[in-house]
């Protein structure tokens, strides 16, 4: 629910979205969280990795500039469109208890250093100025299966804690879906009203 002593203004919302099927409930929550954002009055912008066949190795010609303080052009172009946005959305499926592989190269390859973070004396400290970022996982297994296994950080800390809040973004929040296999098609659509009201409360 948006806060009433808050002055609303609308946003510029990066969506990354990573899944290789455009017929996915992944591309759904898309879809729903899109319509939400546009229906509140945000500027929405869709980086949809797979559709763009994103390439996600950070090459050693790259890396070498970069450690020269050069962004090959190719990067700078990721770069730009991270920063025209002031919020960024995530949507991924878990593989692996991580993110998968296209977006783990995507963050390789935008969020270098000097842009992202830097190096002070008084240690590591984040560049981001986003206002927020949304984290949302789909997961095939359960919610008790991930408690009963110690698991629930193995989901959060790479992304929300070990790249998005350590570069500097402070408001980082996630939505966890799990048992995805195993949904009804009424839980599915419970999710999808959810998620496109996520959208307008963004
Ligand atoms: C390569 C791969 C790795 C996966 N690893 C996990 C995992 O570690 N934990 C888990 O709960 N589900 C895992 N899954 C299941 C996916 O998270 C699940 O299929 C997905 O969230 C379903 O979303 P979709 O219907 O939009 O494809 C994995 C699936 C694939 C294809």
């Amino acid at each position: 629910m948006r806060n009433p002593h808050l002055i609303w203004q609308p946003m510029k919302v990066l969506i990354v979205f990573t899944h290789p099927n455009p017929n996915s409930f992944n591309h759904a929550l898309l879809e729903s969280i899109s319509e939400g954002l546009k229906q509140a009055g945000h500027e929405v912008k869709i980086k949809d990795l797979y559709q763009e066949k994103f390439d996600p190795i950070l090459k050693a010609e790259d890396l070498a500039q970069l450690q020269q303080g050069i962004t090959p052009e190719k990067i700078a172009k990721e770069q730009d469109q991270l920063l025209w946005a002031d919020s960024l959305i995530f949507i991924y499926p878990l593989w692996w208890f991580d993110r998968p592989a296209m977006l783990k190269g995507w963050f390789d390859i935008v969020l270098t250093n000097g842009l992202a973070f830097e190096y002070s004396s008084e240690g590591v400290k984040g560049l981001l100025k986003h206002k927020k970022a949304l984290v949302i996982i789909t997961a095939g297994g359960s919610e008790q299966y991930f408690k009963d296994n110690d698991a629930l950080q193995l989901i959060h800390r790479p992304v929300t804690d070990g790249t998005l809040s350590f570069c500097g973004i402070n408001d980082v929040s996630h939505q966890i879906h799990y048992d995805i296999a195993s949904l009804s098609d009424a839980d599915r659509q419970e999710i999808l009203k959810q998620t496109r009201q996520t959208g307008i409360d963004f």
